[in-house]
């Protein structure tokens, strides 16, 4: 399946790349409020690697790391570059955490949630400072990376019952989001998590979409995603099927 096709032009603000201060009083409350609404903030080094890290943890980029004052695992997604769905998926993430204080989301619904933002200072200077990651709510997967999907998931589970059984699951979790008024937008089976226990989880808000699953004149509406939803059933239960 083809890599999302990513399509948002508000990202020249965060390619600008503006200070810390800067970033947070102007550009921030201009654009995102961040400093106004994301939960905590971390530096580098507040959050620490945990000892089972990658096999050469210099040649990866952090994934799971730890908040060491409250010892709270996350996901690390960091910015890097081209990273043009950053506000989308910041945005995204604002209109979960809204609906699940107001009570429209409900606190369990499976949907990753921003945790925290991290900064570091790159430079000697005070402006220097740049958001360079997010950490997420984190999500135990049996298996590391792209493996733990459901796009790799669902191809070993035998059971039919159990394929059905995802299939109203997506349903539910999609329906309680877009109900709070959030789109999934990149919605496939890649962007979903099957945790230990079997359940699923939706990830990854940063917009674009992927042919095959969701059309061009669709992305970014709750019809782009509901399209998605009923190719997504109708793989599962093909799979059931085999
Ligand atoms: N909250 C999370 N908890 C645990 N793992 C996560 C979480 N979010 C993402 N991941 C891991 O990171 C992978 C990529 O995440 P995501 O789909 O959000 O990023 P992406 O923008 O599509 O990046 P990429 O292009 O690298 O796939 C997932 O397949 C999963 O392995
Ligand atoms: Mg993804």
């Amino acid at each position: 399946m083809a890599a999302a096709i990513v399509r948002l032009n508000l990202t020249s603000a965060i390619a600008a790349g503006p200070a810390s201060t800067e970033f947070l009083t102007v550009f921030a409350s201009e654009l995102l409020n961040l400093s106004e609404w994301v939960p905590r903030w971390f530096t580098s080094y507040e959050i620490e690697l945990p000892a089972d890290a990658e096999e050469h943890p210099l040649l990866h980029g952090p994934s799971k790391v730890i908040a060491k004052e409250s010892r709270t695992e996350c996901f690390f997604k960091g910015l890097g570059a081209g990273s043009e769905g950053t506000i989308g998926e910041l945005v995204a993430l604002h209109t979960i955490e809204n609906a699940t204080k107001s009570g429209s989301l409900a606190s369990d619904a499976r949907v990753c949630r921003l945790y925290g933002l991290v900064v570091d200072t790159l430079g000697p200077h005070r402006s220097d400072t740049r958001v360079v990651g997010m950490l997420l709510s984190y999500i135990k997967t049996k298996r590391r990376g792209i493996l733990g999907t459901l796009q790799y998931v669902a191809h070993e589970e035998q059971s039919r019952k159990h394929l059905h059984r995802w299939a109203n699951d997506l349903n539910n979790i999609l329906g309680g989001l877009h109900k709070a008024r959030c789109i999934w937008g990149d919605a496939k089976p890649e962007n979903v998590l099957v945790d230990n226990e079997d359940n699923l989880w939706l990830i990854d808000f940063g917009g674009g979409y992927t042919p095959g699953w969701v059309g061009e004149e669709q992305q970014g509406t709750q019809r782009g995603d509901l399209e998605a939803m009923e190719k997504i059933r109708q793989w599962l239960e093909q799979l059931g099927d085999q």
